[in-house]
């Protein structure tokens, strides 16, 4: 039996890409799978080995920029793996956990740890797999262990130290799909300071970055040791505001690209590519791309 027959009810056909991206723009996917629970994660994955077809995981997709074609590669999506489960210091969330959600269940719960990531886009599979952070601390730092299925459909627990957490990145072997993970967090006295904390998290990047618009958040990543970030490093070789076809680089913050009027996953790319050169140019380096092109 073909892995369509065997999953046939999770799969959906001709996909619209751009509804699963958080900048909305691609072309559509022949297949995308909606696993319901991990062992159907791993049932998938050995079906795919088997008859060597490619996959992709994609979570929430605040970091992806899908083709404007057609995408042939199975997409896995993981969204309905989205359990929360309180163990005293210890929670247990699904991979398809949207981060924001885990934020404010993990804040109302009076544990303290993920609240850093307040304001942060995707799912908790998407958190982990680019160890997902703000000024104020990264997911790595609540990581106790991480439960993924194998490209062969077996199923393994990866610890902090097998992962190797670093700005923005974890190391997951190949093929791999996060299913959840334990994190580990402080519980603290006072719930509602931890909810105003969260609250003033909210508010910075309100303030300081475009919240309510289609982007990917960051597009690029600082560079190590900065002296500048690359916010500054892009303001400063004259980004902000330049435009191609439906998209453009935030007036506001430059180190975030936002589809405005119907963009093409072409526009973006071309100004991603406009950036790099032209921050090259500027300071003579070379940042480094935190959106996943497809
Ligand atoms: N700045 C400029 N011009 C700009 C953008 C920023 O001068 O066009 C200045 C700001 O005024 C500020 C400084 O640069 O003084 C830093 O900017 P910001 O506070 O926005 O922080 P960032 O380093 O650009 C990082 C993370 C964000 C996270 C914020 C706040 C990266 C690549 N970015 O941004 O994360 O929200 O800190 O904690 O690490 C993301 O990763 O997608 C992301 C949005």
């Amino acid at each position: 039996m073909s892995w369509e027959q065997d999953l046939s009810a999770r799969i959906r056909a001709d996909v619209d890409l751009k509804e699963l991206v958080t900048v909305r723009v691609g072309g559509r996917a022949r297949h995308l799978v909606v696993p319901q629970t991990a062992d159907e994660v791993g049932a998938l994955l050995r079906a795919l080995t088997a008859e060597g077809r490619p996959w992709r995981v994609l979570g929430g997709g605040s970091n992806v920029l899908p083709p404007d074609g057609v995408l042939d590669d199975v997409i896995v999506h993981p969204k309905a793996l989205d359990g929360f489960e309180v163990a005293g210091d210890r929670v247990h969330v699904g991979a398809g956990l949207p981060t924001p959600r885990l934020v404010a269940l993990c804040s109302r719960a009076g544990l303290a740890g993920v609240h850093v990531l307040a304001g942060v886009p995707g799912q908790v599979g998407g958190a982990v797999a680019m160890n997902a952070g703000t000024r104020h601390g990264e997911i790595c730092d609540s990581v106790e262990r991480v439960s993924v299925r194998l490209a062969d459909g077996s199923a393994a627990e990866l610890s902090p130290d097998d992962l190797a957490f670093d700005y923005r990145h974890a190391r997951l072997p190949e093929g791999a799909v996060i299913c959840g993970a334990t994190l580990r967090l402080w519980p603290v006295d006072d719930t509602s300071e931890l909810r105003r904390t969260v609250g003033c998290y909210l508010k910075e990047r309100n303030e300081a970055q475009p919240t309510r618009t289609w982007n990917f958040g960051c597009m690029f990543k600082n560079p190590p040791a900065p002296e500048k970030t690359a916010g500054v490093l892009l303001d400063l070789a004259g980004l902000k505001g330049l435009s191609r076809g439906g998209a453009r680089i935030s007036p506001i913050h430059a180190n975030f690209v936002e589809n405005v009027d119907d963009a093409k996953a072409a526009d973006v790319l071309w100004l991603l590519q406009e950036a790099e050169q032209r921050v090259l140019a500027r300071s003579g380096l070379q940042i480094e791309r935190e959106v996943r092109t497809w």
